[in-house]
């Protein structure tokens, strides 16, 4: 659905570049499970028999989303792990290593909750580079960062350099940064061989925002 910008949310265009990409039975994990929303997607995504590792610093966040999840009858899918995605490797049992088919990061602080609690490019990055490592070869990572709160244009900025600069070879990004905003938020679209276009995302709308590739 478009907003009143004319255009697709960002948190729709993420989840259409992974949607595709995960099965019945595969590895997920919701590296900022905030209000569940992502967790619940990527849930529904692998089924009964695959498993979502959800990570969020505030038990608070992980409370509310396990209740949201267990009204949906989804939350024995999900193994809940209130800590530092910073520390992403160390959660993950050997067993999922490189079998991960999709990795969602979406940046910043729960609305309505304490901003000061926010996302941190060094833990942020950390928890990128483990992702990637945790990664199937065909998996895909997205990333939502928001510029409008403190920190958020430096975190994003930090986000394109170490992709830039980085990513492994076999891997291939794409940013996507809706016009016409003052502080747009941006969208990091990670996947595998050729960059992934609009089309790759799924996304039956033609109206996609325009995007910029580094
Ligand atoms: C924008 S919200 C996520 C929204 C969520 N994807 C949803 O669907 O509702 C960002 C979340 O990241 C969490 N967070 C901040 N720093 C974190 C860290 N270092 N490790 C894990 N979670 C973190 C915050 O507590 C917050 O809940």
């Amino acid at each position: 659905m478009e907003n009143e910008g004319g255009y697709i949310p960002l948190t729709e265009q993420a989840q259409a570049f992974i949607s595709g990409h995960v099965q019945e039975g595969d590895g997920a994990i919701d590296a900022t499970v905030g209000n569940g929303h992502d967790t619940a997607f990527l849930a529904r995504l692998v089924g009964a028999g695959g498993k979502v590792f959800g990570f969020d610093i505030q038990p608070a966040a992980i409370e509310t989303a396990r209740e949201k999840l267990a009204r949906l009858g989804l939350a024995r899918r999900v193994e809940w792990i209130c800590d530092c995605h910073g520390k992403l490797a160390r959660h993950i049992p050997e067993d999922w290593h490189g079998r991960i088919q999709a990795v969602m990061i979406n940046l910043g602080y729960l609305p309505g909750s304490d901003k000061r609690i926010t996302t941190h490019p060094r833990t942020t990055l950390a928890a990128l580079s483990q992702a990637l490592d945790l990664l199937s070869p065909t998996g895909r990572i997205s990333i939502i960062a928001y510029t409008g709160h403190g920190g958020g244009q430096e975190e994003a900025n930090a986000i394109g350099q170490w992709l830039a600069t980085r990513l492994p070879g076999q891997r291939r990004w794409r940013r996507v940064v809706p016009g016409g905003r003052r502080s747009p938020p941006q969208l990091f679209l990670i996947g595998q061989g050729q960059p992934p276009t609009d089309r790759q995302c799924d996304n039956p709308k033609k109206k996609l925002v325009p995007a910029t590739t580094p």
